[in-house]
């Protein structure tokens, strides 16, 4: 991937607060291109954490475009809007999904007076959400496409960014994109990459090798590979049915793949955590 090809983001770079506020459980999920598979992938990494014991929340942060309730047949009676508009605090949105063991806050589709929201209420929404945290041991943070001052700020909330691409020259050369913003304003340290739609492992391996070696020569970046997810007609069908995989298809192999990038995010996310607190103290 050439860097002309890669980069068309300058006129949309702009700065981030130099140590923006974090919580040290959350991890976004994220990819320059939409489609991908995010809030597949989203939803079901929070059921792989909590079939693995966790306490986990999902939250909805694709403002414009919300689909997690879309994907799992749910009717949330409140979602995000109702903490936007200042009607309702984040936690009184909270809701149980009881056939995955894990709660989620929904957001609201088609609200596209979101995307002019004033700074003020999003950053107390990030400070919600970090409060709330607390009080899980995982929180994971569907976000929308591209690189809005939502998906900034949200993702900068987090401790690790998982950036999901697929094959596709467009969905990475926009993953290079999301990076390479992320490390004008210092949070691409926290991005680890997940490939996802592989049509095997070594094709996996060779899209991450491709991002990569980008990043490597042009950004002087190493983000680590988180995992990657085979391309399965099962993820499909089981969003026909708004029934997820691990329930429907738990020998799929889209499912057992998110598995084990549950099993290397639990291991993650302490190290991780261990080294903020650290770093913190020093
Ligand atoms: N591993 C996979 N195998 C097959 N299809 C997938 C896989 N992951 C995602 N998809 C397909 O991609 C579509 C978009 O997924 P979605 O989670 O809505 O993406 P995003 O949130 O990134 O916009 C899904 O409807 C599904 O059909
Ligand atoms: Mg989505």
């Amino acid at each position: 991937m050439s860097e002309a090809l890669a980069d068309k983001t300058e006129q949309t770079k702009k700065t981030t607060p130099p140590s923006p506020p974090k919580g040290t459980n959350i991890i976004a999920v994220a990819s320059g291109k939409g489609g991908v598979g995010k809030t597949w992938f989203s939803i079901t990494l929070s059921h792989a954490l909590a079939n693995s014991g966790k306490k986990v929340l999902l939250f909805d942060g694709d403002l414009g475009l919300a689909n997690v309730d879309v994907q799992l047949g749910l009717m949330p009676k409140r979602d995000l809007n109702d903490v936007i508009r200042g009607r309702l605090g984040l936690r009184k949105v909270i809701q149980p999904f009881a056939d995955g063991g894990f709660d989620i806050i929904a957001g609201r589709s088609g609200q596209a007076s979101l995307s002019a929201l004033p700074a003020q209420r999003l950053t107390m929404l990030r400070d919600q959400l970090i409060e709330v945290a607390h009080e899980y041991d995982v929180v994971i943070l569907d976000l929308g496409a591209g690189v809005d001052r939502i998906v900034r700020m949200l993702s900068a909330s987090a401790i690790r960014t998982l950036l999901v691409t697929t094959d596709e020259p467009t969905s990475l050369t926009d993953a290079y994109a999301f990076i390479k913003l992320g490390s004008a304003a210092g949070t691409s340290k926290n991005v680890g990459v997940v490939v996802n739609q592989a049509s095997n492992s070594s094709e996996g391996q060779k899209t991450y090798k491709t991002l990569l070696k980008a990043c490597e020569n042009f950004l002087r970046l190493t983000p680590p590979l988180i995992g990657m997810v085979r391309h399965d007609p099962r993820v499909k069908d089981s969003i026909r049915h708004q029934s997820p995989i691990l329930m429907r298809s738990p020998n799929a192999e889209a499912s057992e793949d998110v598995e084990k990038i549950a099993k290397f995010v639990i291991k993650d996310l302490a190290k991780k955590s261990a080294q903020t607190k650290a770093s913190a103290a020093s």
